[in-house]
């Protein structure tokens, strides 16, 4: 067993606030996020949590404090490398946001094309990737004409194909029934068993009962306590 201390902090955000105009989304946040970790980001609606996740990605920039992931601050990466910072993450929506007229195989194929990958190397890393999340079937079927479970697991797989480091779910389950939902978290615990480091976002405080995760409560833009919930 070891000590979280002993563990690299792959996300490290010192004093984070992010305000919109008056509004005050995010408050003093502090927090390490651990290599290989699976968080849950709780909270009821507003709370900030979305915010926290596009200040990772510079989606949103924040408005003081910092942010080092890998040791890099984000703040300071120039505007054209932006993309690459973007590519350390695979992000899953609520509304999954794929390409309605593009096949299952193109939408997932899109972020290897994007590296320059060879067709043959993406053509069998894409197929892989789609029997993983149990939707190879359905490969040449567009968006939607699937459930909005299966279009999760599009969604899934076009976020792991790039193997990111980390895994960003905003809300994935949101839209999803019961059973949909649970497929889409044992997904993410599978990614982050093959060692991504996987934050998720919800409003559902009954989620993480499924996963061994850590939990971290967000209320009105504060953390508001830190559940140590690991356990290896
Ligand atoms: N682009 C924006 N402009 C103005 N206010 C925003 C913007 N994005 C978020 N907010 C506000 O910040 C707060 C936190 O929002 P958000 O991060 O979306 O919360 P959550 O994802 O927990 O529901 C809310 O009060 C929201 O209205
Ligand atoms: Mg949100």
């Amino acid at each position: 067993m070891m000590e979280r201390n002993e563990k690299a902090a792959i996300i490290r955000m010192f004093h984070v606030f992010k305000r919109f105009g008056k509004k005050n989304a995010l408050v003093d946040i502090t927090l390490d996020i651990f290599k290989n970790e699976f968080v849950f980001i709780c909270g009821p609606s507003g709370a900030g949590k979305s915010t926290l996740l596009k200040l990772l990605y510079l989606g949103e920039t924040l408005s003081e404090g910092q942010i080092l992931i890998e040791g890099v601050n984000i703040s300071r990466i120039q505007r054209k490398k932006i993309p690459l910072l973007r590519r350390e993450f695979g992000i899953v929506f609520q509304d999954f946001k794929l390409i309605p007229t593009k096949t299952v195989f193109e939408n997932v194929a899109l972020v290897l094309e994007a590296k320059g990958k060879k067709s043959s190397v993406t053509q069998k890393k894409v197929k892989s990737v789609l029997r993983i999340v149990g939707i190879e079937k359905k490969l040449n079927a567009f968006p939607p004409t699937l459930s909005g479970g299966e279009q999760q697991r599009v969604a899934v797989a076009r976020a792991v194909v790039g193997e990111p480091k980390i895994i960003l779910a905003d809300e994935p389950t949101g839209s999803l029934d019961i059973v949909s939902a649970d497929v889409i978290i044992d997904l993410l615990d599978k990614f982050h068993s093959r060692g991504a480091t996987v934050i998720m976002a919800t409003h559902n405080e009954s989620l993480p009962n499924k996963i061994n995760g850590r939990v971290i409560h967000l209320r009105e833009g504060h953390l508001e306590t830190l559940t140590a919930g690991r356990q290896d």
